[in-house]
């Protein structure tokens, strides 16, 4: 198909795929996104970063070939660099091996027995491996790798062009966020950051101590100061990298705000009760609220406002001994994540009514401790919470916020 490329430096286009109509991507609630490819054009080769998702090889390739009507170069792409295998950024791999035989691949040893997997018909095809600190020549540009292994697949890799300081950091970095508009500054600051942040929530959480180490190596290799633009392999390119480096430090070693995340479930509206209360003794003492409710809410967007919280409150009625259902997945999903490993030592409050014997508080708490979250309080109730249980309620809201300051 027909479709336009975009020039981001000189000789350096994004030839990526916009994907408008995804709305779930392994669980990731989102609205669209985009696989982002790039195309460096050196004197000598040019070298095609990453791929698309199924579906979407048309666009790719039509993008490509805008560019290089752009470049006013005969079509011809000497160099893959396969930075992830996962399927969105791998997909096309086959076709444009088939359409440019003569392409040299490259991607980081943990890479090659996947991308075997993936196409069986490239059992014989060389796929040639890098590691951190190697180069490639392109002719008058030049890319290093930064092997990035659990950052977050173990495959991971960067690829950084170093004549125009531009990092190909893959999903590092990236956001889900589906507009026309291709760099950070041609949109909203506020969505631009919370996209951002739940990208980070949701995807590299469990690698922030990874995380923290590769910004430190990369410092080491020089090539931190000297990154001008942060090319992800999803949503706005970075043209001012500090902003989001500087957010991912504070990420991923546990910085957060006055903030408390309340999460809970309800039977006949006790529990409920109970977190209102609670919330107005949070407040009493200027700390920010945000609340799910987890009928209509979704774990991506609840994690996200998690991730810079420095406590949660979590309720459920008790039923059939156990909290709601609607509250296992969330806990799966703690456990998945493991917010211990960004050091932020969070709190958590667990509370809700029950009708007899109870038993959600008491499992809560036991699930919460396992997936790393220190037990402020535990408080249940019998059926309906009255004046006094809500103004217990308060307090307890109240002195986990002054204990938070
Ligand atoms: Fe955007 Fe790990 O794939």
């Amino acid at each position: 198909m027909m479709a336009n490329s975009i020039k981001i430096d000189s000789g350096v286009y994004w030839v990526g795929a916009i994907d408008w109509d995804i709305r779930d991507y392994h669980g990731y609630k989102l609205d669209g996104t985009t696989y982002n490819c790039y195309l460096v054009f050196g004197n000598d080769k040019v070298a095609l970063i990453d791929n698309v998702y199924p579906g979407f090889s048309s666009q790719l390739l039509g993008r490509i070939s805008d560019a290089f009507k752009k470049e006013d170069r005969d079509l011809k792409i000497d160099v893959v660099i396969q930075n992830h295998i996962e399927m969105d950024h791998i997909h096309s791999l086959y076709e444009i091996i088939e359409k440019f035989p003569d392409v040299e691949v490259y991607s980081s040893t943990r890479a090659v027995s996947g991308i075997k997997n993936l196409f069986p018909k490239l059992k014989d095809f060389e796929i040639k491996t890098v590691k951190t600190g190697d180069s490639i020549d392109l002719g008058g540009k030049s890319l290093t790798f930064v092997e990035a292994s659990m950052l977050h697949w173990p495959d991971s890799m960067f690829s950084f062009l170093n004549e125009d300081g531009i990092l190909f950091s893959n999903d590092a970095f990236g956001q889900h966020i589906c507009l026309s508009e291709r760099f950070d500054h041609e949109i909203s600051n506020d969505m631009l950051m919370r996209a951002s942040k739940k990208f980070f929530a949701n995807l590299i959480t469990p690698s922030s101590q990874v995380l923290v180490r590769k910004l430190d190596e990369v410092d080491k290799l020089g090539v931190l100061d000297k990154i001008k633009m942060i090319a992800p392999a999803h949503g706005q390119i970075w043209t001012k990298p500090e902003d989001i480096v500087n957010a991912y430090k504070d990420w991923a070693t546990g910085v957060c705000k006055d903030k408390i995340t309340f999460i809970y479930d309800t039977m006949h509206h006790s529990t409920q009760k109970m977190a209102h209360a609670m919330i107005e003794g949070v407040f009493s003492e200027g700390f920010e609220v945000k609340t799910f409710y987890l009928h209509p809410d979704e774990r991506s967007d609840l994690v996200t406002d998690v991730l810079d919280s420095k406590a949660i409150c979590v309720g459920s009625p008790t039923m059939m001994n156990n909290p709601f259902p609607s509250l296992g997945d969330i806990i799966f999903y703690f456990n998945c994540l493991s917010f211990s490993r960004t050091g932020s030592n969070k709190k958590a409050v667990v509370f809700g009514s029950k009708g007899w014997g109870g038993g959600a508080v008491k499992k809560l708490s036991n699930d919460l401790k396992q997936a790393g979250f220190e037990i402020f309080e535990e408080y249940d109730v019998l059926n309906i919470p009255h004046e006094e249980e809500l103004n217990r309620c308060y307090e307890i809201g109240k002195k986990l916020a002054q204990s938070l300051k």
